[in-house]
């Protein structure tokens, strides 16, 4: 089937977050992680089927549901969960701030590696945890872990690392050797893993994503899985994703921090969620592609075009992470906003002088914001 990812749709005045919260009538937004598409067409059939259905009652996953999520993980990972392993959860950066406070205790101390997805970095301060970073750093053109920096940068009081897999920005798929080398150092520390999965079915080059949790029984064991449809498919507004936690106590105090606090999932996010694991694979393989390509074009424009910008190409996730130093600015971000593109601000990341890109759009929108930031930079 043929899907119209060049459609244009205006988002502006409909609440958005992405295109409502700076309001301006030109101004091109490529900042907050949704995308300029619709979701997949089973998607809507679904939702549909729920409003003219018309009771919108309290909620429970169904059966089906925690099966496909089950064969989902199995097909595509090798991966053999069990259903009550699944906890379910309105948002992923709910689930990370849930593992910040279920694990260990308050002034102990979470990890995460720069530049991150900003909850990484607020959601152990949040928890009244202490936040250590240790840098990702950049090895033959890829962003790597820096194993030594860990492992002198955990302490007596280090419970938890927060990983993001595929990386948020820096695209990065880690091998099943690195996440190998840094489970173990988890294992040897008693340090128990988050490992944050949203963008796993989002992968645009030729590499697997590897769960933390399937590498073995015993990683298993220590890991707190955060998974999620709505970035791949386009609804993180209806507020669906789930923990996979097979070790019982850290399930149990998970569960425990949350009971009475968060509200399950609605209707609609659960029915969405069980179409796009069961329905959608055409469409996540035709959004994929689409994305690919757009990668591309932000590569070379930026390459052929926008020097002093530079990036490594991520390998997964619609985003990408800008290196603008070169331009000695203290806030790029402000500066290209000024010529009509809002783009995230690497500071938020742990990274000043960086930028985020979201490029999950359509193409023709992908190429008139890189005219624009071109024209800034002519105009310096
Ligand atoms: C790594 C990561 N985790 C979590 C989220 C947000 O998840 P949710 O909307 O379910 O809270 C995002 C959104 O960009 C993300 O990139």
């Amino acid at each position: 089937m043929e899907y119209d990812f060049d459609k244009i749709i205006e988002r502006r005045n409909t609440g958005s977050l992405k295109w409502d919260r700076y309001p301006d009538d030109k101004a091109i937004s490529m900042w907050v992680a949704d995308m300029d598409f619709q979701a997949p067409p089973a998607v809507l059939e679904t939702l549909r089927k729920c409003v003219d259905y018309g009771i919108f009652g309290y909620s429970l996953p169904t059966k089906e549901l925690a099966e496909v999520i089950i064969q989902t993980m199995e097909q595509k990972y090798g991966w053999s969960i069990e259903p009550e392993w699944i906890v379910w959860l309105p948002g992923l950066v709910t689930g990370l701030n849930l593992a910040c406070r279920s694990v260990g205790d308050v002034d102990d101390e979470a990890i995460s590696f720069t530049p991150v997805y900003p909850p990484f970095l607020a959601a152990p301060v949040q928890s009244k945890r202490t936040l250590l970073t240790v840098p990702l750093m950049l090895r033959d053109g890829q962003y790597v872990f820096d194993l030594e920096k860990l492992k002198k940068t955990i302490t007596g009081k280090t419970r938890l690392l927060i990983l993001c897999n595929p990386h948020n920005p820096v695209g990065r798929v880690f091998s099943r050797e690195e996440l190998l080398a840094l489970a173990e150092i988890c294992l040897e520390n008693d340090i128990v893993i988050c490992s944050d999965e949203i963008h796993c079915e989002l992968v645009l080059d030729e590499v697997k994503h590897v769960p933390t949790a399937s590498l073995s029984s015993e990683i298993a064991d220590n890991t707190i899985t955060l998974m999620s449809p709505s970035k791949t498919y386009n609804i993180p507004g209806l507020g669906c994703g789930f923990a996979i936690i097979s070790n019982e106590k850290i399930r149990r105090d998970y569960v425990e921090t949350e009971k009475g606090i968060l509200s399950t999932p609605n209707a609609l996010g659960y029915s969405a969620c069980l179409a796009a694991y069961r329905d959608c694979e055409d469409w996540r393989l035709a959004v994929v592609d689409y994305l690919r390509k757009n990668r591309e074009v932000v590569y070379d424009f930026i390459k052929g075009e926008l020097a002093p910008l530079s990036m490594q190409k991520g390998q997964a996730t619609y985003l990408a992470w800008i290196d603008a130093r070169k331009l000695g600015m203290s806030n790029p971000a402000g500066f290209f906003s000024k010529g009509g593109v809002i783009l995230s601000d690497g500071k938020d990341f742990g990274a000043p002088g960086f930028l985020r890109l979201n490029f999950a759009c359509p193409q023709e929108v992908l190429r008139e914001a890189l005219y624009r930031m071109k024209q800034s930079l002519e105009r310096l």
